[in-house]
């Protein structure tokens, strides 16, 4: 089975702009779909790392001497970049969210569709699993997550459920997630789940916390005219991408200077969301959901009028 198809392949390129020299960051390796596309613009001199937590993209990795792979989380960024010597880079992209490897491995247990545990880790060697969360969260912390996270409408009733079912039997399968969902579901039954299930992974892999420190982190590392190019694929991480690229912070706060000027890191490349062509989206569905966002980096100290 193929790993990951990449999506919106031609946009991110042409978004990224890239310069043969130049040094950039994927920070979502995955299968290197779109770190090889990277690769084949850069001449001799340019450099591309490649950041993935999952332990499985290891085995992806390009042999080639203008590319270093990393096996880390994206929050890390600016150590790693620290740690490789490099102060600014010339573009950063991030394809956001899980690959069709992870979703198709049963054994990952992100997708309802397969037998195995109820786990959703990205990074293995994370201690947390989405069955822990359900056996061991309080049913308020439940409630905040499937309200937040996934939009539950029913939220309540189903922390409320959660907390009954592992009272009788603790989760680890996910028939048993499953009959539960079928049980409390409210609505189109694979909107319900997909809710459900975003909620947990969410949690799992600490994905809000994770995404603002390295949006914070890529402001700060990213050079003057250095491109940003970010794929979300839900309302909560484009949201605080959009924030980034208006403001410079995750709040969506316009900073303003003494005068009263308001201070902006980014002009926006693409003035709203770009979304996949129906082309793409027929040739690889993950892109039916697919947000790109493109920004370039204003150099420092340069602001906008009021
Ligand atoms: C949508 S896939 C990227 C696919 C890639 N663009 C390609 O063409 O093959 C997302 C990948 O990013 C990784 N990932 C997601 N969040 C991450 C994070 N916080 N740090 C490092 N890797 C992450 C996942 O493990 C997954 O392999």
């Amino acid at each position: 089975m193929t790993y990951h198809v990449p999506v919106m392949l031609q946009a991110c390129l042409d978004g990224l702009k890239i310069k043969p020299d130049g040094t950039y960051v994927d920070v979502t390796f995955g299968a290197g779909g779109h770190s090889k596309s990277i690769l084949k613009s850069l001449g001799v001199k340019g450099r591309l790392f490649g950041f993935d937590q999952d332990v499985d993209a290891i085995a992806n990795q390009i042999e080639d001497e203008r590319f270093t792979f990393v096996h880390a989380n994206f929050r890390y960024l600016s150590n790693f970049l620290d740690y490789y010597q490099i102060d600014y880079v010339d573009g950063i992209l991030a394809d956001l969210g899980v690959s069709s490897h992870q979703i198709n491995e049963a054994d990952r247990g992100f997708s309802f569709r397969f037998q195995g545990p109820i786990d959703m880790r990205m990074n293995r060697y994370l201690e947390k699993t989405a069955a822990d969360v359900l056996n061991t969260y309080d049913e308020s912390e439940l409630l905040r997550i499937l309200s937040g996270f996934g939009q539950v409408r029913n939220s309540k009733t189903l922390a409320s459920a959660i907390v009954d079912e592992r009272n009788q039997v603790k989760f680890s399968v996910m028939s048993q997630l499953v009959n539960l969902l079928d049980r409390t579901r409210i609505g189109n039954r694979a909107k319900y789940f997909a809710q459900v299930f975003q909620a947990l992974r969410v949690e799992v892999n600490e994905e809000m916390e994770v995404l603002k420190e390295f949006l914070n982190a890529a402001t700060h590392r990213l050079a003057h005219e250095g491109r940003f190019v970010v794929m979300s694929y839900h309302s909560l991480e484009d949201k605080l991408v959009k924030s980034v690229m208006k403001t410079g912070n995750v709040y969506g706060e316009m900073k303003r200077d003494d005068y009263g000027n308001i201070e902006r890191p980014y002009k926006l490349i693409t003035k709203g969301v770009v979304q996949a062509t129906p082309g793409e989206i027929k040739e690889n569905n993950r892109a039916r959901s697919a947000r790109l966002r493109i920004a370039e980096r204003r150099r420092d100290g340069k602001r906008s009028k009021k």
